[in-house]
């Protein structure tokens, strides 16, 4: 049985002083969500503060960076290693759309980043999706290519660890969203990739999300469909009481 999740992506917001009101709101709540995995994405510089002050937190709470480096150390100004951040976080985000479009992440040095990343034992939470919205609602070959090579770096062992964020990038920070219909189709297709590769339990073990302008409203578009694992959230998880409100949505399915 895949455990549902609520994941938030801060991304470059929030102060010292708002991340730790916003965590503290979340955390408070997070018992009531027991049933699903909460995963909070701060900015690196909060991690281990927040994971400090919430270290009686929940087992079913965890912390997800939204970035890592390719490479372990070395001369790298400014970048963070998954060595470094071994044991400050669960999961480690890559791949979001904002990446590979703003950063030129290319698939390949995504690939490498999920390598990185399994090397030292984390989890990575794998963002695909296209960039403009099909007007045929067929699934962009674009996604099926990001997977391909997303699923290079897995092996039948470590293929556990991975979670996929189907994340169309017109949808993101936009107000616009995939129906839960297409959501199911794309996510339904991914499955049906890594099951090529690893074989059915495998695919059947992934938990795959949707993810782009989900808030209190439009989460369950996506809630009702058993094959969606849960939402990963951008602005709508910077207001604790509506990412509370979308994770008892996503509680309420499961
Ligand atoms: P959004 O962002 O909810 O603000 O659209 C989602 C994401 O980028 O993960």
């Amino acid at each position: 049985m895949r455990r549902k999740v609520v994941a938030a992506n801060w991304k470059m917001n929030t102060t010292y002083g708002e991340a730790t009101v916003l965590a503290k709101a979340i955390a408070r709540r997070v018992e009531d969500f027991e049933g699903i995995d909460t995963i909070i994405a701060p900015p690196f510089l909060w991690l281990l503060h927040l994971k400090e002050i919430l270290s009686v937190a929940p087992s079913s709470l965890f912390f997800a960076a939204q970035n890592a480096s390719w490479k372990q150390e070395g001369a790298l100004t400014g970048e963070i290693s998954p060595r470094m951040l071994k044991g400050s976080v669960d999961y480690i985000i890559l791949g979001h759309s904002e990446r590979r479009a703003q950063f030129n992440e290319t698939d390949s040095l995504v690939a490498d980043k999920i390598e990185a990343c399994l090397e030292e034992k984390i989890n990575p939470i794998v963002c695909v999706g296209e960039t403009t919205q099909s007007k045929s609602g067929n699934i962009d070959p674009i996604i099926i290519k990001q997977v391909k090579s997303a699923l290079k770096p897995f092996n039948r062992e470590n293929i556990k660890r991975a979670m996929f964020a189907y994340e169309p990038r017109w949808a993101i920070g936009t107000g616009l969203n995939a129906s839960g219909h297409h959501a199911l189709k794309v996510i339904d297709a991914i499955r049906e990739e890594i099951k090529q590769e690893f074989g059915i339990e495998a695919s059947e073990e992934t938990r795959i999300l949707y993810g782009g302008s989900v808030d209190a409203q439009t989460v369950t578009e996506y809630t009702t469909f058993e094959s969606i694992d849960g939402v990963l959230v951008g602005k709508a998880s910077l207001q604790a009481r509506e990412f509370i409100r979308i994770a008892s949505e996503v509680q309420g399915e499961s």
